[in-house]
């Protein structure tokens, strides 16, 4: 048996795996042409198809208690796949196991660490990876808090200002901010960079507008990887860029924007044989998918009426719209959940393509205090496109005050957010006054980064307050403070 990267056995044959990964093929979203999942070496991996459309995993989900279902023999046979789920309450069950184990830091057995991994716990409906190249710290298991008017509590009244601001009964907010990093984007990356290791990746590269790259820059080192990310000059805040230095990648500025960078780091990657890991790269969108199903089991798989999230280069919605399609489509989930996917009115070209029936893809020169979202040509457009369609979703712009305002709300409440999250908010408040979503929905909205990430935009400026170091003028100071 092989050891892990914990220094421990894996519990499934090389042969079963390398079977379940022949069966994961690569389609493309534009022209639907098929590839081979995972390319061997020298092949360069593949991160578009021909025609230049970007690509999505398909795999056949197998349950670990299915009889010997027979695998794939290859990604051609999977169009002729009779793709027979097991009942929803075996999958249901499967992971409830998973998630009621002892919470452990169990770093000393790798299924363990798996279980406790709000990814790998998935891992069925994620990718077919065998044990010893994943690298997970764990991520996962972020709270999911529940802040509308009915259904916040009676201990949580600060939470409660929340829902009173979106004019909702029964809200949740799932925090992705509480992830390893500080953002929904270790989901992905866990994946991303077990990949590299599988494929036997020589160095990982992203473009970024700080999370990516936080994120890709700490588990590259924890594999040992070199890492290269390219960040546009002058538009990434501190803290993020201070994880890139500290974690030890190559930190590039480029003098332009995301979209200038994310042009720039394919080209790179192609040229010099470097692992691409943006949400170009699909199987990171495969382990974002996992935010829908932690949202679903934390509900006891009572699925929502909305899932709503801010938007920038749309990885995130095609991860999340894929993951609650696939729970409907297991039998997880009886209905799939709308989805609004919320973006900043300086960086909206998924809003206007969206307002003209998606006739037209727009293209935009993005401009918002959210940096996270400042992205005016996203990557995953199409993907997006068909999430919106597949699940009657909506498009919504918010302009940046909407967003320093519903920032200010989530922060007072106790919670706290980095602007882009925001979004999430002011979009539910505007969908709601717009009738779009009724007062009486059930709503998910997704917070994707910790507000410590960006502790300038949106913080109140005035000074802390400044006292003698002696109990007098501190009492003189604190007696309005008490009344
Ligand atoms: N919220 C935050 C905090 C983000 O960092 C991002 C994207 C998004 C929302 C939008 O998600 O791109 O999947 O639509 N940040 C990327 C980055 C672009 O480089 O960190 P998306």
């Amino acid at each position: 048996m092989e050891m892990n990267t914990a220094g421990l056995q894996s519990s499934q044959s090389d042969r079963e795996f390398s079977q379940a990964l022949a069966a994961v093929s690569l389609r493309c979203v534009e022209c639907a042409d098929l590839y081979p999942g995972v390319e061997a070496p020298p092949r360069q991996p593949r991160y578009r198809c021909d025609c230049g459309g970007v690509l999505d995993v398909e795999a056949v989900y197998h349950h670990p208690a299915q009889e010997t279902s027979p695998l794939q023999e290859g990604y051609d046979a999977l169009a002729d796949t009779d793709l027979m789920p097991l009942a929803g309450a075996a999958w249901r069950q499967l992971f409830d196991e998973r998630a009621s184990l002892p919470p452990l830091w169990p770093m000393d057995a790798h299924s363990l660490l798996l279980d406790a991994s709000g990814v790998w716990r998935y891992r069925e409906l994620i990718l077919p990876l065998p044990d010893q190249y994943v690298v997970s710290r764990p991520e996962g298991n972020t709270a999911l808090y529940p802040v509308g008017i009915e259904n916040c509590g009676d201990g949580r009244p600060g939470h409660r200002t929340i829902g009173d601001y979106a004019g909702v009964e029964r809200l949740f907010l799932k925090h992705e901010g509480e992830n390893p990093t500080g953002s929904f984007k270790d989901r992905g990356m866990t994946v991303g960079v077990s990949m590299a290791r599988y494929i036997g990746a020589r160095a990982v590269a992203c473009a970024s507008t700080g999370n990516t790259s936080a994120s890709l820059a700490s588990y590259a080192a924890q594999a040992g990887l070199p890492c290269l990310v390219f960040l546009p000059a002058g538009h990434v805040a501190p803290g993020k860029l201070a994880q890139s230095l500290a974690y030890g990648a190559t930190t590039i500025q480029v003098a332009g924007d995301f979209d200038d960078a994310m042009r720039l780091v394919e080209r790179v990657c192609n040229e010099l044989g470097i692992y691409l890991l943006n949400s170009l790269n699909p199987y990171r969108v495969e382990g974002q998918k996992a935010i829908g199903f932690e949202i679903l089991q934390q509900l006891d798989w009572q699925a929502p009426d909305w899932l709503v999230l801010p938007a920038g280069n749309l990885g995130n919605t095609s991860a999340i719209g894929k993951a609650l399609l696939q729970a409907h489509q297991l039998g997880l989930i009886g209905h799939v959940p709308r989805i609004a996917s919320i973006q900043a009115a300086g960086a909206n070209p998924f809003y206007r393509s969206f307002v003209k029936g998606f006739t037209e893809r727009e293209h935009v020169q993005a401009q918002t205090v959210a940096t996270a979202i400042k992205i005016g040509d996203p990557v995953s457009f199409t993907r997006a496109r068909h999430v919106i369609e597949q699940t009657q979703g909506v498009v919504e712009e918010v302009s940046d005050e909407e967003i320093l305002a519903a920032k200010t709300v989530i922060d007072r409440s106790g919670i706290g957010c980095e602007p882009a999250s925001a979004a999430t908010l002011a979009g539910i408040r505007k969908l709601v006054e717009r009738g779009v979503i009724k007062r009486d929905e059930r709503i998910v909205g997704i917070l994707t980064g910790h507000l410590l990430k960006d502790s300038q935009t949106g913080i109140p400026q005035q000074q802390a307050m400044m006292v003698e170091a002696n109990v007098d003028a501190v009492r003189k100071m604190l007696h309005s403070f008490m009344r």
